[in-house]
């Protein structure tokens, strides 16, 4: 099959023919639909998020159709359609147990060290093992994924929409509706408004937020955060945002603050930016050794800060809603898709985020 594979940090993906196994037990072979480019794998690429060593085939946000199951696979069959989730979980744990699979420690262990959960790959050229990614590996025609790493959903969604919800809408909505859980009413900043951060301004509107400020340096982010629901914009290039912010909010403010770009400074910032009680929730992935530092008086202010990994998400339930949401018209996933792509054009999407030109870019099998 055709993959784009990563050998080298920060050089382009190789577009080339490599061979898949097929599934073993608990496994599943997905025709990849589409695919979006999310940061995360540029994150990998040049070495800000930790990786195991590549050879390897990134992509974390795919969805498609089975089109094979390994033994005892009983949650879907060929045919159906799925979303990839790059978070399996065991469904035992004590984490999973309580609502919380993304935390679970079980399955996603053997996936950071870039291998399905049983510690091997099926992914080679000739004698060469090539590693997976978090267990989806998207920038490929077919990938073969655990089971628990599969969400069904229904058939009459777009694919394309589809793999969005995989990461970028998940991460983005999730972190404001599950990890912070914004009430009605309430004054939330968006610092960041990329395909990750403009999901947490739609899901700031979907959770009945008031004010919904958009930050971001790029002033076609804050158009595109406009047609997504923020209310006010703040551009960092026209004076300190956290100043721009509290005069927005009457010098207090606002209740929550989420962090959506992976830098320790505008971390800072979010935390900054909320009143007294309120939480400041970082999305972003920054750098390892990247510390952050804020004043310990100021949290006898009873100010929070939390982090949130794929907006704390419960796949089975949260993905299918989400689509649901899309369907009847109160979730934008289509204008998050600034170019439909083929597998060859990768190389160039991955330029194109780093200037700042797209939300997404979505590659179409
Ligand atoms: N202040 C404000 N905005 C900034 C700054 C800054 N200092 N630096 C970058 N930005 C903006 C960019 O202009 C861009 O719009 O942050 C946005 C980042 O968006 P993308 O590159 O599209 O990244 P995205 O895919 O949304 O991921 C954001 O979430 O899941 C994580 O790993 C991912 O850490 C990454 C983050
Ligand atoms: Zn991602
Ligand atoms: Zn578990």
């Amino acid at each position: 099959m055709k993959a784009a594979v990563f050998y080298e940090y920060n050089a382009p993906l190789k577009i080339e023919e490599i061979d898949l196994d097929k599934p073993k037990r608990g496994e599943v072979l997905v025709k990849v639909a589409a695919s979006g480019v999310c940061h995360s794998d540029l994150s990998v690429m040049n070495g800000t998020l930790p990786f195991p060593s590549p050879p390897a085939v990134l992509g974390h946000e795919g969805a498609g159709i089975v089109e094979e199951v390994g033994s005892d696979v009983t949650a879907v069959k060929p045919g159906d359609h799925v979303i990839l989730s790059w978070r399996p979980s065991c469904g035992k744990c004590g984490y999973c147990v309580t609502g919380r699979p993304q935390l679970c420690q079980t399955i996603g262990m053997a996936l950071l060290q870039g291998y399905l959960p049983d510690g091997s790959s099926r992914l080679h050229k000739g004698g060469t093992e090539i590693k997976h990614f978090t267990g989806v590996s998207s920038f490929a025609e077919y990938a073969v994924v655990p089971e628990a790493g599969i969400v069904k959903i229904r058939r009459d969604v777009p694919l394309e929409a589809a793999a969005l919800v995989g990461c970028g809408v998940m991460t983005g909505v999730g972190a404001v509706i599950n990890t912070a859980k914004v009430e009605p009413g309430s004054s939330v900043a968006v610092i960041g408004c990329g395909g990750v951060g403009l999901n947490a301004v739609q899901g700031a509107v979907l959770a009945g937020a008031d004010k919904i400020i958009a930050i971001d340096l790029n002033p076609r982010k804050l158009e595109l955060a406009k047609q997504f629901g923020a209310t006010h914009f703040v551009n960092p290039k026209e004076g300190d945002p956290v100043t721009q912010v509290l005069g927005l909010t009457d010098g207090l403010g606002v209740d929550y603050a989420f962090e959506v770009i992976g830098r320790a400074d505008t971390a800072v910032q979010a935390y900054n930016s909320i009143r007294p009680g309120g939480t400041a929730v970082v999305v972003g992935v920054a750098k390892p050794d990247d510390m952050m530092m804020i004043p310990a008086l100021s949290l006898l202010q009873e100010k929070t800060l939390k982090g949130s990994i794929y907006g704390s998400a419960r796949p089975s339930v949260d993905m299918p809603r989400l689509l649901e949401l899309y369907m009847n018209k109160k979730l934008k996933l289509d204008e998050l898709v600034s170019r439909r792509i083929k597998l060859e054009e990768i190389n160039a999407a991955f330029e194109w985020m780093e200037k700042g030109e797209v939300a997404r870019s979505v590659i179409m099998y």
